[in-house]
């Protein structure tokens, strides 16, 4: 009895968890242009220092929808984009167009790349699936150089913004953000705007 209340728990805190991520079957929706006004592009080029010649990461890139188009507006940067799922990673190398983009699989909290090798970092829509955030963005530290700048976009936590996305209660607050990166060690870590129904949050390396 005490055993078999043992394994119910389990199997709920797993499904708990696992429910939490982006159901690869529905990448399709990651690439609905409606998003692109609500996360626009020239908004992140400006918040990470996009240039010619520098080199950037996506985290949990997911189908690269929006990164693609980030890529394609400052085509002299390069983009690397990543994400734990294979599916997603296969759709990203599958898209054509964008020359200076290069997807990649990465194991949970480990970042295929050198230490200090990038410019700026985003994570769009990744921080709520996050079980525990401290290692990743501690890695995310180790490679963006000294000063260089991460971004995170993430969905509201309000009632009326709960239309779209994932459930009110898997979502995170702002705040949350604010104090997981000023744990991990960032610098100027602020919230910012300019999105549509997500909030944002800037910090410094
Ligand atoms: C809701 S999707 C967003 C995809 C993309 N950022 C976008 O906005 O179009 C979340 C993505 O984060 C990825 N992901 C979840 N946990 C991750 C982790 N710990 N490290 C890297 N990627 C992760 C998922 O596989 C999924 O592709």
């Amino acid at each position: 009895m005490l055993l078999s209340g043992f394994v119910n728990l389990f199997n709920n805190f797993k499904q708990s968890k696992t429910e939490k991520k982006f159901n690869p079957a529905k990448r399709k929706k990651l690439n609905n242009p409606i998003r692109l006004q609500w996360i626009p592009v020239d908004r992140i080029v400006s918040l990470v220092g996009m240039r010619d010649g520098r080199v950037f990461l996506d985290i949990g890139a997911g189908t690269g929808y929006i990164s693609r188009e980030v890529a394609a507006n400052v085509p002299g940067a390069t983009v690397h984009t990543v994400d734990v799922e294979p599916l997603m990673v296969a759709e990203m190398k599958n898209s054509t167009g964008v020359g200076n983009i290069l997807p990649q699989l990465m194991e949970h909290d480990i970042l295929p790349f050198g230490d200090a090798s990038m410019d700026g970092a985003w994570s769009i829509t990744v921080f709520h699936e996050l079980d525990k955030t401290t290692s990743l963005l501690r890695e995310i530290r180790r490679v963006l150089r000294p000063g260089g700048r991460l971004l995170i976009v993430d969905w509201e936590k309000e009632e009326e913004a709960c239309e779209q996305g994932p459930p009110l209660h898997h979502r995170v607050l702002t705040i949350e953000v604010i104090e997981k990166l000023q744990e991990a060690g960032f610098n100027e870590v602020k919230a910012t705007t300019g999105f549509t129904h997500h909030f944002a949050v800037l910090a410094r390396n």
